[in-house]
């Protein structure tokens, strides 16, 4: 995970499109951006030149290919609302790739390395990048996806994950597809079947709730775990400190810093000493 140059730059809108529900897939032509984005790292949108609303939204990378990157959203509010009016062929301004991104390195493991791919609801935008990285970089590399949400409309991007050769299952709380019940329950079976830790990462992505679960599961097994953490963010680049999250080594950015955090360094706000 490092820190890499970020462009403040024009993007022109090749597609927006309704997915289902609330979501919305959107292509961009940044070919700056296109060409420097990892799985893990976002994007800042500008989407008028007043002041509603003011500050640009941050939004994962949920591919890159060529000169375009893609974007998964749902519509919460005014910027997304105008987002989704855009037409193909208009221009937005954004800034990235912004944030570390996951790491991918699993140097210690000489076996056979597993990947488990947690994600709730929207969560699944930064991890179907993941998983079509992971597919190219190991052929020692079995890929787990498991995808939650609170319906099956909440169940996104299947397809695209059973593109790139991994297994995934599927949770539901209302029991509509997959398994009844919460993302994590899934997770702790995975879990169970696992016989060497040093050769297994997960990465999740999600709701806080569903986060500080798979944090308490992982734990559990002494499975490291790398998060990708929402936060409200201001200027998205590091300078005005209104994204930060409680770490055991003090306050850090999750626009800087992050937004992927090992699991061991969160405190959820609980620090002891
Ligand atoms: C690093 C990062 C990556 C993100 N990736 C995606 C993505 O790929 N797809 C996607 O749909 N969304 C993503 N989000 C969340 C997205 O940025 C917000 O939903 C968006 O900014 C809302 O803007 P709005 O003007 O429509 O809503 P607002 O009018 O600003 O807010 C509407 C509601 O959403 C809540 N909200 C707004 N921003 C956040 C936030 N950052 N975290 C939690 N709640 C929020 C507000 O509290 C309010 O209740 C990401 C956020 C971060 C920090
Ligand atoms: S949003 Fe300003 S420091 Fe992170």
């Amino acid at each position: 995970m490092s820190a890499k140059k970020a462009f403040n730059t024009k993007a022109k809108l090749i597609s927006n499109q309704h997915i289902s529900g609330n979501n919305w897939h959107a292509l961009l032509r940044v070919p700056a951006i296109a060409a420097k984005a990892v799985p893990g790292q976002f994007i800042q949108v500008r989407f008028s030149e007043g002041i509603e609303p003011l500050l640009r939204r941050p939004f994962s990378i949920h591919g890159a290919r060529g000169a375009d990157i893609s974007i998964m959203y749902e519509v919460v509010g005014t910027g997304t609302r105008i987002f989704s009016e855009k037409k193909a062929g208009e221009t937005l301004e954004v800034v990235g790739p912004l944030g570390n991104g996951f790491d991918i390195s699993l140097s210690r493991c000489k076996g056979v390395e597993v990947s488990i791919l947690v994600a709730g609801g929207m969560g699944v935008a930064p991890l179907v990048f993941l998983a079509q990285k992971l597919s190219t970089i190991s052929s020692k590399l079995e890929t787990v996806v498991l995808v939650g949400g609170r319906t099956r409309e909440q169940v996104l991007c299947l397809n695209e994950f059973r593109k790139t050769g991994c297994a995934v299952k599927v949770s539901t709380d209302d029991g509509s597809s997959g398994t009844r019940g919460r993302v994590t329950n899934l997770l702790e079976n995975a879990l169970r079947k696992i016989d060497d830790p040093e050769c297994t990462m997960v990465y999740a992505c999600g709701p806080k709730s569903m986060l500080k679960g798979v944090d308490t599961v992982v734990k559990k097994f002494g499975i490291p775990a790398q998060l990708s953490l929402e936060s409200h963010m201001a200027c998205g680049i590091g300078a005005c400190l209104g994204c930060v999250v409680d770490t055991t080594e003090g306050y850090k950015r999750v626009c800087k810093e992050g937004p992927v955090f090992n699991a061991q360094e969160l405190t959820w706000g609980e620090r002891t000493e």
